[in-house]
């Protein structure tokens, strides 16, 4: 008789892997980013440590969105949500590519760096770079007293709590949530919705943390049922529109990084622009279908993927009864807010790439090349 448990075992608190657990932590992570910053009646958010007041926001005439890596796809969400409710055109940059091209930045541009670590050599280099031309510069961070937060005008803490896993879960659903925070601020203060509307966004985001926690157990059974037949795949593509398609990237990202498995991102209107080359009966797609604003555009380009043979894993709506038509792996979410499905959907993507790799038998905390905190370019 031999016992089922380590030290390693304990730290990770029965979870097989610190990813695992981290997975499991988010919809405490959601609630630790969001609580005391937005009043549940009204909607209305609160951020003192962001330094910026009605009137530096009102003197902005556009948004950077400066990130690497999981923290840049944080970023391509926030471009639809901040352009959306607060009337503020966004540009989205990585950082490597933002830190050397010709900027065209003064004092009438906002840099917003988003980065788990605060660390990070690109980004940092970056808001530095922003600040010098006259930039100001809020930092979306998860590390008390990192480097960017010292540099930075102003912070929006995520408080994940400290994230072990080199691919990054639970801090990036903590950045989605400060970053739809951030909207609400920016769209609060330049009255860019009503007041019936900031409340239905605020409920909205209050509310997701509960959906995330009571599906987890229930997702991660059916990830691991679907994944018998696709664990040892060499190709994936993820597609997505709209709100789905950063989330598409993200998980191919997650994917590629812990099970070594070559995967790719692709918003599903470009599908036709060359990824549809290589859809045949051995290739896995999954596509993100939530029914949103973009749903018959989107189920369109999933019939094009069924018409060439193509393997579908659909996450869709519950009681979406159509998808099942298509394929036979649906994974079904509970229909919520349509702009909290970004943090819904990012949920099986994570557990997908999770399952794979550890059933491949993959380091999956500590992935080969990688490193939690780039500190060097
Ligand atoms: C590394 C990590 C990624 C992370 C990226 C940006 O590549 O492996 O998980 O997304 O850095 O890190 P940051 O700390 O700036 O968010």
């Amino acid at each position: 008789n031999t016992i089922d448990w380590n030290a390693g075992m304990a730290e990770k608190a029965g979870y097989k892997h610190f990813m695992l657990k981290e997975i499991f932590e988010q919809p405490q992570a959601i609630t630790n980013t969001i609580s005391g910053r937005i009043n549940p009646e009204t909607g209305e958010v609160d951020l003192p440590e962001i330094n910026l007041d009605r009137e530096a926001i009102e003197s902005f005439d556009r948004i950077f969105l400066v990130a690497c890596g999981t923290s840049w796809h944080a970023a391509l969400i926030a471009k639809y949500w901040i352009e959306k409710f607060a009337h503020i055109p966004v540009e989205v940059d990585i950082a490597s590519e933002f830190r050397y091209r010709n900027l065209l930045i003064n004092e009438r541009v906002l840099t917003v760096s988003i980065s788990q670590s605060g660390e990070t050599a690109d980004t940092l280099a970056g808001i530095r770079r922003a600040k010098e031309m006259g930039s100001k510069v809020v930092t979306i961070c998860n590390v008390v007293g990192s480097t960017m937060t010292r540099e930075a005008d102003g912070t929006i803490y995520t408080h994940a709590g400290p994230e072990i896993g080199v691919a990054s879960t639970k801090a990036f659903i903590s950045q989605l949530a400060a970053l739809f925070l951030f909207t609400l601020y920016l769209a609060g203060k330049k009255e860019t919705v009503s007041a019936e509307k900031r409340l239905e966004l605020g409920k909205a985001l209050i509310n997701i943390a509960g959906v995330v926690d009571r599906e987890l157990p229930r997702l991660r059974t059916d990830i691991e049922n679907l994944i018998d037949d696709f664990w040892d795949c060499r190709d994936f593509l993820f597609v997505g529109r709209g709100l789905s398609f950063p989330i598409a990237l993200e998980g191919a990202l997650k994917l590629k990084e812990i099970s070594y498995i070559h995967a790719e991102g692709y918003a599903s209107g470009e599908l036709k622009h060359g990824p549809i080359a290589l859809i045949d009966k051995e290739m896995p797609i999954v596509a993100l279908i939530p029914r949103d604003e973009v749903y018959q555009k989107s189920l369109s380009n999933v019939e094009e993927i069924k018409a060439r043979k193509g393997r579908l894993i659909l996450f869709g709506t519950e009681g979406d009864t159509h998808l099942e038509k298509l394929t036979d792996d649906v994974i079904y979410l509970p229909e919520v807010h349509e702009e909290m499905n970004p943090i819904l959907y990012t949920i099986p993507a994570q557990l997908l790439s999770y399952e794979i790799a550890s059933r491949r038998g993959c380091d999956v905390d500590q992935p080969r090349n990688l490193a939690k905190s780039v500190t060097v370019e």
